[in-house]
């Protein structure tokens, strides 16, 4: 017996009591799972650290589902509500000054906080329905595979979670682009579902990459290895060892292909998926990937693989 509900109008609500009453639910999002909890109940947020094994140093995103809840978090600027009318809901989580006491655990301490507003209508409903703000982290174990369907969140965390709302296949199928609001500079944290081109052509300005300027604002998970299958990882490869399971990109021999096409967003959803998938494959015991662009969503997939790689 799993814990995984369909998610329907009648489950959503059940969900929603799930939240009120301080327990843990894995949601869908349209970048990858979450494990929900009621962001303003440090017992309920302490679950979450303890449930994925995640060090109480790295702190969680608030999903909303109104602009209006962003009172009760922290002072976003011009620049944020700008951003927000052309990007949400949608995968972009923005770092902003934070007000409120009760988020001292969700925040891990930091004065600072992330927000965002999901584009699924189940994340939706469900964060309407209980009336607060959502903390969810990715709903797998600290340092594994980010799950994208509910399935995963299961084989993750099993019965650590009280409830599982099945809400299909995520379609961007990695996290959300973090950028942080809190300087008078646009800093990229985390590349991610929205295209950096697509931040710096709206704003008509370069965004900063906190990865190669050591003076920007930092983001703690950042500096955690992450995204680990089990078994040795290469990344860049096009001629792949015959004891490795090899992952494509484009038209070629390989085992699982990412995107016949070339189609980066395809990649995307794919990638988890397929990484989970040459993790259990019992004929070969390492897995090889063939080179992905840098640019685009080809920039979050390669950040994902190169903290991959690192867990030999
Ligand atoms: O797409 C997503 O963002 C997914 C879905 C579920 O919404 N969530 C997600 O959460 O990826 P998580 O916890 O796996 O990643 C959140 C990242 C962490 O690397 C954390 O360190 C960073 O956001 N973060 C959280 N609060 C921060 C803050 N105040 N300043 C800098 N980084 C922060
Ligand atoms: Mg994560």
């Amino acid at each position: 017996m799993t814990n995984i509900f369909k998610a329907n109008h009648e489950n959503i609500i059940k969900a929603a009591e799930v939240i009120k009453s301080g327990k843990l639910v894995g949601m869908p999002t349209e970048t990858v799972y979450g494990l929900g909890a009621n962001a303003f109940d440090a017992n309920a947020v302490a679950k979450i650290y303890q449930a994925k094994n995640r060090p109480s140093f790295n702190p969680l995103i608030s999903h909303i589902a109104e602009i209006d809840m962003i009172k009760e978090i922290g002072i976003a600027d011009e620049r944020f509500f700008v951003l927000a009318n052309q990007f949400w809901p949608g995968p972009l989580t923005m770092v902003i000054q934070r007000t409120n006491p009760k988020l001292d655990l969700a925040c891990a301490g930091l004065n600072t906080t992330t927000v965002r507003m999901p584009k699924h209508k189940v994340a939706m409903d469900l964060i309407k329905a209980s009336g607060v703000p959502i903390v969810a982290p990715s709903a797998n174990l600290s340092t594994t595979i980010s799950p994208t369907t509910a399935e995963h969140v299961y084989e993750s965390l099993g019965n650590r979670v009280d409830m599982i709302l099945d809400g299909g296949a995520c379609n961007v199928g990695l996290e959300s682009t973090i950028i942080d609001l809190t300087t008078n500079k646009v800093v990229l944290l985390r590349a991610g579902g929205l295209e950096v081109e697509k931040l710096e052509e709206f704003l008509n300005q370069k965004i900063v990459n906190a990865k190669s300027n050591p003076e920007a604002p930092s983001s703690p998970g950042q500096m955690l290895k992450h995204y680990a299958p089990n078994k040795q990882l290469r990344i860049n490869v096009i001629t792949p060892c015959c004891d490795e399971f090899y992952i494509g990109f484009g038209d070629m021999n390989c085992h699982l292909n990412l995107s016949k096409t070339k189609n980066l967003l395809e990649a995307s959803a794919n990638l988890f998926a397929y990484l989970r998938v040459a993790d259990k494959n019992l004929e070969y015991n390492k897995i090889s990937i063939a080179p992905i662009p840098l640019n685009g969503l080809g920039l979050a997939i390669n950040d994902r693989l190169e903290r991959a790689k690192n867990s030999d």
